[in-house]
This record gives structure tokens, sequence and C-alpha cells, in this order.
């Protein structure tokens, strides 16, 4: 919830940033337990003296020392091609090795993975180590034999939240061959477009899942994939389907001749069969995963094996305070980089029990999450700010209800309101838990910012201090550096490299460098990382105290329920429909989703309005999926325009957001900003919305909309 402030919204937005600092020190500190330090991974300072400057980059040699190397690396950064950096160099690994085989000598019958299914009757499953280990090598030599993947190609994943995904996730690490999982909730031809990048020769999908207690036809968005593949010129040769219920078919959509396999027909031929994990350089690519810029094309960052699984691996241990013997709860989806990170690779790879969970967290009612808590005894849960918002608005009083005791929580993705922070620690937490906001993204392989949970106290609505050997600066446009508690904002950076940073953007190194590197880069043909600083596309403050607060994107991604929708491929997809002429998305400040999106509309001559809301909702789903479905789409006679031609959205985002709309004597037709406000504010009044005041973070995001072209 926002801050209420006795301040017309005109001068919240022109509050000074000095005055925004001083909002911003009024949260108070709270300290973890003395429980909690007792038994923490991380209790003794003296980490921090490990990881400070002097000691980078070797300090990382301590997480990298936390995997089973086949061969031991000779260089811990090798920075000679920068930006484009190297770790652990010389080192030869194999990341399912690690996650799995290296704990069958001690813990072979503990729990892997709990699944628990959607359905609150089916019965959960759980996967002891040994069993992760006969399924790993299974589906290993299933790709081996009756695919044609060999190490180093790709495999394209468009997987529900189902055990068989991290199987086949390990399973292609087993082999080196590099898997790409697309989040389930995608549209089939955001698969296929995704295939059609990373050149995927094999889709790995399942027939359905359940999702609010309904079995989902999931099959046939393989077929809309594999034929959007094709029109961007890649051949899928084999789509490898699981069925969610054996021996039923969940989908209507015809399995194809040659092309389309049931996991479990050809899986006899390999039933019981080992297949020796292949030792990979570290610097071999493990995974793709797939996020949103500014540009229309999704960026395929690409991780490490050596460097992302030592990153992982040590954050789980030190910022999640993994112990082996926990139940810990992910509830993120393995199809984005929290899941990879934190559902899999990481927790894996400490050897804990990790929980996986099929469907949403509201069915069939607000108390699922903690009876699944109660009755599997988590001691760990992780969740995004938009769950936490859904579960307090309708449960507040469920946690009160069941015997479960977190230790330790975490929060990603979005900023948390101070408010909703404060419900998840007294009701989720009960008062018990420390909790650790951390900030990343999906390019960093693993945590950026948070406190180290016993080591430093929590501050509601900041992610907190950067995390071990990671060493930040915030920089404004002219590259000078913004300092702590100077109350201003500006572009959070990393000075060096960290072990987890992805290696580049599959297939466009240029892009790469030019989005992450060009702004600040010193010179270009340096291969020291200190004239490297990698900006991270946030805009950030940093208090006295050391503690970041995160303002969201300035690279005009749209953040929804924690997952990034770029401004560009909504508006592609929306000028697909044949009456639009021209389209712009702008967030509008959503209490439980942190954003949604609006689409405004100009149509060509001659065309009907009638209809074209919908047209472009729907079409926004064919090409991306659900979850960007606009909440409104305002059909405008024209757009608000700079001389130059340059739709400015920053103007109908404040129109949307019923914030002022600032300066608009600059543009090339300022007289139609007034019609636009008057529709679509008197529209959005008419059907109840309450405009609200906005917070300082979320007016930032809105006046800074569209800058980043
Ligand atoms: C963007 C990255 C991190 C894995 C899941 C999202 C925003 C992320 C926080 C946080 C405020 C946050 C940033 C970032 N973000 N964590 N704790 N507080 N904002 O990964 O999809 O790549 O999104 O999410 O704006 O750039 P992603």
């Amino acid at each position: 919830m926002a801050k209420k402030s006795d301040k017309s919204t005109e001068e919240v937005g022109q509050a000074s940033e000095a005055q925004i600092a001083v909002h911003w020190r009024e949260e108070g500190y709270y300290f973890p337990s003395a429980k909690f330090i007792g038994q923490a991974n991380a209790s003794d300072p003296a980490i921090f003296e490990r990881f400070s400057e002097k000691n980078y980059p070797e300090c990382f040699k301590e997480y990298g020392d936390l995997l089973t190397w086949d061969k031991y690396w000779h260089t811990t950064l090798d920075t000679s091609n920068a930006p484009f950096w190297k770790w652990f160099v010389g080192g030869k690994l194999n990341a399912s090795y690690n996650c799995v085989d290296r704990h069958l000598k001690t813990d072979r019958n503990k729990a892997a993975i709990i699944f628990v299914p959607e359905l609150e009757d089916d019965d959960t499953e759980v996967i002891t180590y040994q069993e992760l280990y006969a399924r790993v090598n299974e589906f290993a030599a299933l790709l081996q034999g009756f695919t044609s993947l060999k190490t180093g190609e790709v495999a394209t994943f468009h997987m529900p939240m189902v055990p068989e995904l991290p199987v086949a996730m390990l399973a292609c690490a087993r082999l080196g061959i590099i898997h790409s999982q697309v989040f389930g909730g995608f549209s089939g031809a955001a698969c296929g477009g995704r295939i059609a990048d990373s050149k995927s020769k094999v889709l790995v999908t399942m027939d359905g899942y359940y999702r609010g207690g309904v079995l989902q036809d999931h099959k046939v968005k393989a077929d809309e994939a594999v034929a959007r593949a094709l029109e961007e010129g890649v051949v899928v040769e084999k789509v490898l389907v699981f069925r969610r219920n054996p021996g039923e078919y969940a989908s209507k959509s015809p399995m194809v001749p040659g092309r389309d396999f049931f996991v479990d027909e050809i899986m006899p031929d390999y039933k019981g069969k080992l297949v020796e994990p292949v030792s990979m350089p570290a610097e071999a690519p493990l995974f793709i995963m797939y996020s949103s810029g500014t540009t229309g094309k999704p960026k395929g960052c690409q991780h490490s094996t050596g460097g992302y699984l030592a990153y992982v691996t040590g954050t789980s241990k030190y910022y999640q305070d993994i112990h082996p013997d926990d139940t810990y709860w992910c509830a993120a989806d393995i199809g984005w980089i929290t899941g990879h990170s934190y559902i899999v690779y990481g927790p894996l790879s400490l050897g804990t029990t990790s929980v996986m969970y099929e469907g949403i967290p509201t069915y069939p009612d607000a108390g699922r999450p903690w009876r699944i808590a109660e009755r599997l005894g988590v001691t760990h849960f992780h969740t995004a700010p938009t769950t936490i918002r859904t579960l307090r608005k309708v449960g507040p009083d469920e946690p009160a209800k069941y015997n479960y005791h977190f230790r330790h929580m975490t929060t990603v993705g979005e900023p948390i309101e101070p408010d909703v922070w404060r419900w998840y620690h007294e009701s989720v937490g009960k008062g018990e838990a420390t909790i650790v906001d951390t900030w990343w993204q999906t390019e960093n392989g693993g945590f950026l910012g948070s406190t180290m949970p016993a080591l430093h106290p929590m501050k509601p609505g900041s992610c907190g201090p950067a995390v071990l050997g990671v060493f930040p600066m915030i920089l404004d446009e002219n590259g000078e550096e913004v300092k702590a508690g100077s109350g201003k904002a500006g572009n959070i950076c990393i000075r060096g490299p960290w072990p987890g940073i992805f290696q580049t953007i599959w297939g466009d190194p240029d892009r790469f460098v030019a989005t992450y590197y060009e702004k600040y880069n010193r010179n270009k043909k340096s291969t020291d990382w200190h004239d490297w600083p990698y900006f991270a596309n946030d805009g950030a403050m940093q208090a006295a105290d050391g503690y970041y607060r995160i303002l969201g994107r300035v690279d005009d991604v749209i953040n929804v329920s924690g997952h990034r929708l770029g401004t560009k491929e909504l508006e592609s997809a929306a000028i697909m429909v044949d009456a639009v002429a021209e389209a712009a998305a702008v967030p509008v400040i959503d209490d439980i989703r942190g954003h949604a999106v609006e689409m405004y509309i100009a149509l060509k001559p001659g065309f009907s309005p009638d209809g074209v809301d919908e047209q472009v909702s729907r079409m926004i789903e064919t090409e991306i999926g659900k979850v960007a479905r606009p909440k409104s789409v305002w059909i405008v006679a024209d757009m608000p325009k700079t001389r130059s031609g340059k739709i400015m959205r920053r103007v109908i985002a404040s129109i949307s957001n019923f914030t002022d709309v600032g300066d608009i004597t600059t543009l090339a037709n300022p007289e139609v900003v007034e019609d636009i406000r008057h529709y679509v504010q008197s529209e959005k009044v008419a059907h109840g919305e309450q405009p609200r005041e906005l917070s300082e973070a979320e007016l930032a995001t809105i006046k800074g909309f569209g800058s980043a072209e």
C-alpha cells in the first residue's frame, strides 16, 4: 500500500529527492532472533572481510570450493576478453553430478524434491536423491539415444511446474546440452520465437497441467510453437511429450506421427540406464533464459556452468541460509530464473530438500500454502511480493490457523511495500522468521542485493546492502557517482563481475555489450574490469546506512507480478491487429500485481473501433501469454507525440495513473492530451476505479517511463 500523505498529487510529484530520502529513512530496523543467529551459516562478520574488495576476485574461490570439480581451475577470473568474463578457467565439472550424484554417499534416501500437485486430494510425491539419480540418468539416456542432441546444442522446454522439469534440466546438464526452459504460462508463439532464436531441434513439453483446479491443454501450444519456429526458419525434429496423468491424454491436439512422442512410451528402452556425467569446462553454457528488454526481441541470457553453479550454491548457503536437513520451499516457477537458481540448482547442489508446488497459491483457498508448510514441515519460504499481496488480501488470518514455523523467508522480484513486508513478517513469519529482500535479475544468476540474514538488520522496503563480493555504485546520466545518503537516485551499476553473471546474449554479443556496458564503459579496449561497470537498467538510491532501495526499471520494461514484459513486445503484438495503426504500452500501478499493462491504440483510417480492444488483448495473449493481458485497452484519436514523432509514453502513463502529466508544451500536438485524459479518466471513474496517491517509487516509474529509447 502506498503511504498516505496529505500533499496533493501534484506536490508529491515535485517532491525533491532529498524529501524522498527523508521519507525512506522512516522505516525502522528489525533484528534477527538469537535463535536464528545461533544456527546461521554466516554468523561471524569476518565473512565480510574475506569478501572485501581487497580480496576480490579471489574471494570467490570460497564459492567455487563448495562444488566438486573434476579438474580444479587455474584462473579465478579472466578479463582478457572484457566484458565477456570467464570464471574458474581451466576448471571442469558437471552440474548434474554436483546436484545429484555427490549426495548419494551420505543422503541417498533423503528427499531431494517434494512435489505437491495442485489438487489437494492427490498425493504428494517424494523423490529421494537416489530416485532423482535414476530419473536423471534415464532421461539423459533417452536424450542421448532417441534425439540427435549433442553436447553444446540447445533443447527447449515448455514445461509446467512438475518434477519432470528439474529431471529434464539435470539430464541436459549431465550431457552438456544447454536447456532453455520457457515459462509454461507463455504462449505457443512466444515459445516458438525462443525455439527459433536458440535453434533448438527438440522441444520437451507436457500434455497438460493443473491450474485453478482445471487440467489445462498445454500440448496445443507445442503445435503453435513448432509452427512459429518454422516460420522463422527453424525445424523442430522431435517433440517429447510427458503425460501429466499416466495413460491419459490431456490435450485435444493430435500427436504428429514421426514428430511427437509420449515420453512414457519411449522410456521403457532407457529404464535403469546410467549415463556418465560429461565433464564440462567451467565456462561452458549451462542454460539460456529469455528475458525482456527495451527492444522487441527477448534476450537469451546465457549462463555458465562453473561460475553460475558456484554462485547459486554460495548465495543459497549464506543468504538463503540453507542447511542439508532443511525443507526449503521456493514458490516461484522454474520457468523463471528464480526457480532455476533457488528451486533447482542452488538447493540441490547443497543437498537439501526442495519443495515444488504445481499450482496457484490460493487454490482451493488462501490457506493452501500454510497447509503445505504445516504438512511438510517447511523451514524456508521464498516468494514474490505479488503473491504476498494476494494472500494478504484474500486470507489475512489464514497463517495463524496453521501450525508451521518458518525460520527464514525471502521476497524477490519487485519492490515490496513496507506495509506488505510487515504483514509477511508478523503474520506469515509469525514474527519468528528472518526475511531477506533479494534484488537481482535474470542476467545475474543469483542475488546482487540482500541483507546477510544473521548479520544485518532488516529494513522493510530496502533490499539491504550488496551481497558478498559485489560492489555497486549509483551513477547519474553523466557517469558521476551519486553518494550514499545524498538523497538522490540514479542508475545502479556493479563495478566488477561476479561468478553468476550471464556470459552473453545468445547469438547477439553486440547487443550484450550495448545494453549492459556501453553506457558507462570508460575504454572499449580495456581488459581491466574497473573500466566496465555493469549497467543493471534499474533506478536506485542508497541510504546513509548503505542499504539500497530499488526504484524499478529504466528501460521501459513493465514488471507485472514480478514478470518482465517489454513495452516493445506488447506493442508489436498489438499492431498485428488489422485495425491498429499505432500502439503504446504503459504501466499502471496495481495493488496486487505491482504494475498492470494498459494499451493505447490509434486506428488506421477507415477502421471501426468495434471489438478492437478485445482483439488487441487476444493478440497479446497469443503472442506473449496470459500474464501480459492488458488491464485496459484505450482507443484514442491520436497519440501525444514529440515533434520528431516519438510517442510520449510518460504522458499517457501519467493519465492512466491519475498523476500530473507534466510539461507538454514541447509536444507536436499538446491539444490531444486533455481529450485523452478526460476520456480515460472518466471511464475509469465510471468503472469504480479509485484514484489513489502514489508512493515516491511508484511516481518515479511513471514519470520516467518511455525514456529508454
Ligand atoms: C527486475 C528483474 C530476480 C529474479 C526475478 C526477477 C526487479 C527484482 C527486486 C527487489 C525491487 C526488484 C528489478 C529488476 N526486482 N528483485 N528485491 N526489489 N525490485 O527477475 O524478471 O529478470 O526482473 O525485477 O527491476 O531489474 P527479472
